[in-house]
């Protein structure tokens, strides 16, 4: 069975975009994919040096991710601070990285810009610290979005190396990796494109009845269509998306064929919307609240999941010791 491994920095509670775009597939592999998901609490050091209780906002994205339905039993959830097997092939890839090839990263300069007072080695070595998160487990594939392309490419890079330099085939070069339908852009209530934290539009898997339908039918919309069967804005087209994830499809045929005709109702798709959503979203949220109410088992499970990340790392790590020519314990 192929291994697929992801990660995400706990920078914030996970809304409809996060939950279509990534959980949802995450969810479907673990039935057929030896999987690994893991809490990038140290990647987020490299922008947050001081966090606010770090290990609680680990658990909240942890709660949040077994709520979509994300199996302990299945695949292996683990923090990734608890599996400090990680830092030392981080270290020998930090080894055989160069300088000017981890400065060319456009997310490092960007960084760079961004907090001009802090450009760390750790932003700059970010991307050695994800391929030794990969590796670590020999993964082959990794479900990511187009932002981490060239950092895949630099776990490729680290792969393709320590092969090279040591004579052997150790490593695989793990892919990037979409699942189904990866075209899947859940996009804001607002106008703009994407729903996303930084863009402040977004409907949390946490929130409660009234402030969802709040927010539904505050979404921009126009002055509804000029002429029969004409192609939709922007605003009104994301409306239409989230109804094709949301609502069923007569539902969505039924205003679909309104907004052909000329006789929609912005206040009355609102409505179902807010309705469907509401319904999609509660048995997520129930399930976020039973989770966030029982720390044990949460501790728990990160525990049970450190323990296999860290048997996988182990192995590998002792390979590698060995290929370099290390003591092996
Ligand atoms: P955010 O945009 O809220 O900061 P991240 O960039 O941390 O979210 O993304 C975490 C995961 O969720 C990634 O796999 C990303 O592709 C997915 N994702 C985030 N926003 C969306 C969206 N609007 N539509 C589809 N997938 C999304
Ligand atoms: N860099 C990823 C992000 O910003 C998070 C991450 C860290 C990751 N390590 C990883 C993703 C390893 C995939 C594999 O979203």
């Amino acid at each position: 069975m192929e291994t697929v491994l992801s990660g995400m920095r706990p920078t914030g509670n996970l809304h409809l975009g996060n939950y279509y775009g990534a959980a949802r597939s995450f969810v479907k592999m673990q039935d057929e994919y030896n999987c690994f998901f893991f809490i990038a609490d140290w990647h987020s050091l490299t922008t947050h040096p001081k966090p606010e209780d770090i290990q609680r906002s680990a658990r909240t994205i942890l709660a949040e991710y077994l709520a979509c339905g994300i199996d302990p039993e299945k695949a292996t959830i683990y923090i990734q601070s608890d599996v400090p097997e990680t830092i030392e092939l981080y270290l020998y890839f930090n080894m055989n990285c160069y300088l000017g090839e981890l400065e060319r990263v456009t997310t490092f300069k960007e960084k760079a810009r961004q907090q001009p007072d802090n450009v760390n080695a750790g932003l700059l070595t970010y991307p050695t610290l994800m391929a030794a998160d990969i590796l670590q487990h020999r993964a082959a594939k990794v479900p990511v979005g187009k932002d981490q392309e060239q950092n895949m490419e630099m776990a490729r890079k680290c792969a393709r190396r320590f092969n090279n330099i040591y004579g052997v085939e150790f490593f695989p070069e793990p892919q990037n990796f979409y699942f189904g339908d990866h075209a899947i852009k859940i996009p804001g209530l607002d106008g703009s494109g994407k729903m996303g934290k930084s863009n402040g539009n977004c409907i949390y898997l946490y929130e409660d009845e009234k402030s969802i339908r709040k927010k539904v039918m505050r979404a921009v919309t126009d002055n509804g269509p000029e002429a029969p069967n004409s192609e939709k804005p922007e605003v009104i087209q994301n409306l239409f998306t989230l109804m094709e994830i949301a609502s069923s499809k007569d539902t969505y045929d039924y205003f679909n064929e309104k907004w052909n005709d000329c006789s929609i109702r912005y206040g009355d798709m609102k409505k179902q919307l807010a309705e469907d959503l509401v319904n999609t979203l509660a048995p997520i949220r129930e399930r976020i609240i039973e989770f966030s109410s029982d720390q044990d088992k949460l501790d728990k499970i990160a525990r049970m999941g450190a323990e296999k990340a860290r048997e996988s790392a182990s192995a590998t790590l002792r390979e590698v010791r060995k290929i370099i020519g290390f003591k092996v314990y």
